[in-house]
């Protein structure tokens, strides 16, 4: 076990199985999960909802600030909520995923949330995941992954996971991982890169429970230490 509470940063591109294993690891430690990308997820949703374009940087500045986001802990998973709506399923949509990276680049949207996400992880104890996480969000984290896996992995795991009405062929699903990967490591503000001081996982021949565990030994390590 844990002494001491220390913060956890996952970082990665879309599928490398981050939210499963950062769940997974708050869940060991008795720490709460915070997944970034269904922040970023909620404005777009708010975005189509309104009406906005991705590339509408004045209007999606003026949007975010009329956002309430909560993300609320619990037993099947985290619940996400929007201005009191359940928003959950609503941001798992393809028609949010094909926008969110577009989203996701505007500066005023990031400042808010990356705001809202210090916030949250003031108290320490939390494990959170997202793209900038150990570079930009929580710089002073104890311990910092950054979780990676070969394109046709990720593409396979989610091809797996598309339910019958959204079933998308999976070269299809290849492209869309590479376009949307590119697009996050080559935005301006806060890119998709590895920390420094991040360890970094290769999860394509690995298990869930493999990487859990891994990082579950970092957490140890840190906490020894500290
Ligand atoms: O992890 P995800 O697929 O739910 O993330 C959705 C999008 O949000 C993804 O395209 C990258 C972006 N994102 C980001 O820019 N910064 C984060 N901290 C988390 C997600």
């Amino acid at each position: 076990s844990i002494s001491g509470r220390i913060n956890v940063a996952i970082d990665g591109p879309a599928g490398a199985g981050k939210s499963t294993v950062a769940r997974k690891v708050a869940e060991q430690l008795g720490y709460i999960y915070i997944d970034t990308g269904a922040m970023y997820r909620a404005v777009a949703y708010a975005a189509i909802g309104a009406g906005i374009t991705p590339d509408d940087s004045d209007r999606l500045g003026q949007l975010v600030q009329t956002l309430n986001i909560t993300l609320e802990p619990g037993g099947a998973g985290q619940t996400v909520w929007l201005n009191g709506e359940n928003i959950t399923s609503a941001i798992r949509t393809r028609e949010v995923t094909l926008i969110v990276s577009q989203i996701a680049s505007h500066e005023a949207i990031r400042q808010r949330l990356v705001e809202l996400q210090r916030g949250l992880a003031e108290s320490k104890g939390i494990v959170m995941d997202g793209r900038d996480i150990g570079t930009h969000v929580l710089p002073d984290a104890e311990v910092k992954v950054f979780l990676m896996a070969s394109v046709q992995v990720r593409a396979l795991r989610r091809f797996r996971e598309l339910s019958g009405n959204e079933a998308v062929p999976l070269q299809q699903l290849e492209r869309e991982i590479a376009e949307r990967d590119r697009s996050d490591e080559r935005r301006e503000i806060s890119p998709l890169i590895c920390a420094k001081d991040a360890e970094v996982i290769d999860s394509t021949e690995l298990t869930i429970d493999q990487v859990v565990a891994l990082i579950l030994d970092l957490c140890r390590t840190k906490t020894v230490e500290a």
